[in-house]
């Protein structure tokens, strides 16, 4: 059988600081996994190791049966791997089907055409279609995190990693992501979630993966895993 996804002993290092140390990893085609662990964790960069914006110091990462350790960001989307931002930066003097359009050219490599076509579905599938001319600083902070997810659709991903998409968003700003996040899936796209908001991961996450200083303490079920001992000692020093 084909590995779709998956980490072996994936490590980067910064200097002395281990931030991320041989992390085995792996995602079945389809499924939500949560990514969590306190300030520091190591999260981010593993996502930026996974996309290819950071090059790993040791390991491998498989998609799809290739070996893409190493491999550039931007090779790495056009295979179907792409991240969205920790800090949301649009370009805020483009409107926001130029945006969406760039996402679509650059990382899907779609001709200009299909890209013009491609970009106005997107922006109505995540509910911006009406603001498709308006400039991305007009946008208020959940429209953003919209325009980042479909600048991420554009490039046509199977694999979507998505890095604290809710913070500062109000409950009920959260349960719309969460809905858009769902719906993303059912279109088949296998989707990592970091998140700090417990409420958000729980809520979409089938099985959750548990970082502490670079290394993964726990894996499992939503439930089963944030109630282990290993992660109420990680987050609350029990
Ligand atoms: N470019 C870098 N250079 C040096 N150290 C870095 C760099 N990026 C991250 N680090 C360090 O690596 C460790 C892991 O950081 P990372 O940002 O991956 O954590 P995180 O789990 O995403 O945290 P947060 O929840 O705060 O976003 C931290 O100690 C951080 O200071
Ligand atoms: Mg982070």
């Amino acid at each position: 059988m084909e590995t779709f996804f998956q980490t072996k002993k994936l490590t980067k290092s910064f200097g002395a600081l281990v931030a991320v140390m041989e992390m085995d990893f792996s995602l079945k085609k389809g499924e939500i996994v949560g990514l969590i662990g306190p300030n520091g964790a190591g999260k981010s960069t593993f996502l930026n190791v996974v996309a290819g914006i950071l090059k790993p110091t040791s390991g491998e990462i498989i998609f799809k049966d290739k070996n893409i350790t190493g491999k550039k960001a931007h090779y790495i989307c056009r295979l179907g791997i792409v991240k969205t931002a920790q800090i949301v930066q649009p370009f805020t003097k483009l409107t926001l089907l130029e945006n969406v359009y760039l996402g679509a050219v650059y990382g899907g490599g779609k001709s200009h055409k299909e890209a013009i076509k491609i970009s106005e579905e997107i922006l109505e599938f995540v509910g911006l279609g009406n603001l498709k001319g308006n400039l991305a600083s007009e946008l208020s902070v959940p429209q953003r995190r919209r325009l980042e997810f479909a600048r991420a659709l554009a490039t046509e991903p199977e694999i979507l990693l998505l890095d604290e998409n809710m913070a500062g968003l109000t409950p009920k700003e959260i349960d719309d992501m969460l809905e858009l996040i769902r719906e993303i899936n059912r279109k088949g796209i296998t989707i990592v979630v970091v998140e700090h908001v417990m409420r958000a991961v729980m809520g979409v996450a089938e099985r959750i993966v548990v970082l502490n200083y670079g290394e993964k303490i726990a894996e499992g079920e939503p439930y089963e895993v944030i109630n282990s001992k290993e992660v109420r000692e990680a987050y609350f020093g029990e």
